[in-house]
C-alpha cells in the first residue's frame, strides 16, 4: 500500500498496526529520529489547518526530515500546472506528500501519478488521518475497540465518513445519526457494511439522534457547515441541525459513562454545548493530541511499506 487516501484504503490488520504504532509514539516521541534523515515532506495545504498541518510538520521534524509547507499561491499549481505534472516533480524531490484540499478526486490524480506516499490530509469526503486518532483514543480510554458503541450526530461529513469506515474496521458498532439531506455518503454507508459483515462490527445510519447514541460509549460530532460549504447555507444548516445537538440532553440517552469527542474545532452552542465540550466526559484534546502519534505511524509505515492495503478499495 503506497497512499492513504480513505480510511477503507486499510485492512483491518492495517488498522491494529497503525494504532499500535501510533501508541508506540506516544510512549517514545522520538524512537525513530532519523528513519528520514536528510529528507523532506511536502505538506500541500488548500484549506486552514491547525491539527493536521502543525501535527505532521512536527511528526516529519521527529523523523528527522524537513516539513515544507505550501499552499495553492505557492505552487505553480496555483497557475495552471497540472496535478500529474506537479506529482511526478514532487516525487523526485520528497519522501512523501501530504494534502488537504477539496475534491478527492484531484488527491486520487497526484497519488496515481506520484511514486511517493500520498497521505490525505482531509478532501470532501474523507478525514483519514482524524479516524485513525479517533480510534486510538477510544483503545485508550476503552482499552478495546471491537463492540464498542460510537455515535455521531450531525452532517454526514467526511470526518463521519472515515469514523464509519474506521469503526467497520475494527469490529465496533458504528451509528450515524444525521438529518435528511445530511446523511452519509451511501457509497460511503454500502463499503462500510461491507467492511462490518466481515469484522463482526455493525453500521447504523439513521435520523433519529436519540436512536443513534442510545446505549453508546462514545457521541462523536463536527460542525455543521464545512470548509468548502457555502457559507449562504448557514441559517438553514442551522436551523435543520438543532435537533442534532449534543447536550446533556441527548447524552442521557447514551451510557452513563459515555465520552464525548470532537475532531475540533467546535462551535460551541451549535453542534455541541460549551458545558459537554468543556465538561469531563470531553476527551477532544486527547484526540488532537493522538492526531501527532498517528501521523508519525502513517508516515513510518507508508514509507517502510508495512500495510498491505485493501485491494478492494
Ligand atoms: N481536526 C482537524 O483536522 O483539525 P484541523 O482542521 O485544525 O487540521
Ligand atoms: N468537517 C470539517 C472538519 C474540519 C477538521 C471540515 O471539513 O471543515
Amino acid at each position: 500500500m503506497k497512499d492513504l487516501l480513505r480510511t477503507a484504503d486499510l485492512t483491518p490488520g492495517d488498522l491494529e498496526r497503525v494504532l499500535d504504532l501510533a501508541a508506540a509514539y506516544k510512549r517514545h516521541p522520538h524512537r525513530q529520529r532519523t528513519l528520514l534523515a536528510g529528507e523532506t515532506v511536502v505538506l500541500y495545504f488548500n484549506k486552514p489547518s491547525t491539527r493536521t498541518r502543525i501535527s505532521f510538520e512536527t511528526a516529519v521534524a521527529r523523523l528527522g526530515a524537513v516539513p515544507i509547507g505550501v499552499g495553492p499561491n505557492d505552487l505553480q499549481l496555483g497557475r495552471g500546472e497540472t496535478i500529474e505534472d506537479t506529482a511526478r516533480v514532487m516525487s523526485r524531490y520528497a519522501r512523501a506528500f501530504v494534502i488537504r484540499t477539496f475534491l478527492d478526486d484531484d488527491v486520487a490524480r497526484f497519488a496515481r501519478t506520484s511514486s511517493i506516499p500520498v497521505i490525505n490530509a482531509l478532501t470532501d469526503l474523507h478525514h483519514p488521518c482524524q479516524s485513525l486518532a479517533d480510534l486510538m483514543t477510544i483503545r485508550e480510554r476503552l482499552g478495546r475497540l471491537e463492540g464498542v458503541k460510537v455515535a455521531y450526530v450531525g452532517d454526514g461529513n467526511n470526518v463521519a465518513h472515515s469514523l464509519l469506515e474506521a469503526g467497520a474496521l475494527a469490529g465496533m458498532d458504528v451509528r450515524c445519526g444525521s438529518p435528511a439531506g445530511y446523511l452519509p455518503e451511501p457509497e460511503v454507508v454500502e463499503r462500510a457494511k461491507a467492511i462490518a459483515a466481515r469484522t463482526g462490527g455493525k453500521v447504523t445510519v439513521t435520523s433519529d439522534p436519540i436512536e443513534a447514541v442510545h446505549g453508546c460509549h462514545a457521541v462523536y460530532t463536527d460542525v455543521w457547515l464545512s470548509m468548502g460549504d457555502a457559507e449562504t447555507e448557514r441559517a438553514e444548516r442551522i436551523r435543520t441541525f438543532s435537533p442534532f445537538q449534543v447536550n446533556d440532553t441527548l447524552l442521557g440517552h447514551a451510557d452513563r459513562d459515555v465520552i464525548f469527542m470532537h475532531c475540533l474545532p467546535d462551535h460551541r452552542g451549535e453542534e455541541v454545548t460549551a458545558e459537554v465540550v468543556d465538561g469531563p466526559r470531553s476527551i477532544v484534546f486527547d484526540q488532537a493530541e493522538n492526531r501527532l502519534h498517528t501521523s508519525a505511524a502513517v508516515l513510518e509505515a507508508l514509507v517502510c511499506g508495512a500495510l498491505k492495503g485493501n485491494p478492494a478499495a
